[in-house]
């Protein structure tokens, strides 16, 4: 049985996951304006992952014979600039999302609530790589830059993406 407390934040959780990809979908649609399908293929997927996160904290809720709930939230960003910004921004939310997780961690552990523990695990190891993800990314954006051949190169590299929920 999860108390209160840890069931209000794990409820949380979902609505945060549902919005990132919500804000990811912003960044694809700038991309896709912008004619870097690539680029918007890989927010597409990022997407797509988000909503998968998202359904997980759900099922475990569900699992542990208490109710999920679902609520709104604000609308994401969506006047971007350029692709450094979004992966800057993306970053960002990442770092977010680990922090969020991460609190959720300690208070399964202060609560030693061990399912919750073992179910926190896989998020705490995917933010490791969603923030490697990322931040790789925007290291590379900011060496070719935004126009030329190295974005077009970055942009066909992007387009190979592919959600593979079996894999994560
Ligand atoms: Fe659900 Fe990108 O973390």
């Amino acid at each position: 049985m999860l108390s209160e407390k840890l069931l209000g934040k794990l409820n949380e959780q979902i609505t945060h996951e549902f919005y990132s990809a919500h804000y990811y979908l912003a960044m694809a649609a700038y991309f896709t304006k912008e004619d870097l399908d690539g680029f918007a293929n890989f927010f597409l997927v990022q997407a797509e992952e988000e909503r998968f996160h998202a359904m997980k904290f759900f099922n475990f809720i569900n699992d542990q014979g208490q109710e999920a709930i679902i609520t709104g939230f604000k609308d994401p960003k969506r006047d971007f600039k350029s692709a450094e910004e979004i992966f800057t921004l993306a970053l960002e939310h990442e770092k977010l999302v680990s922090s969020l997780i991460n609190d959720l961690m300690a208070l399964a552990q202060e609560e030693k609530h061990y399912p919750s523990i073992s179910f926190l695990q896989w998020f705490i190891d995917e933010q490791v790589e969603e923030e490697a993800n990322m931040n790789k990314l925007l290291s590379k954006v900011q060496r070719v830059g935004e126009k030329g051949h190295g974005i077009l190169m970055l942009d066909r590299e992007l387009s190979e993406r592919s959600f593979t929920p079996d894999a994560e």
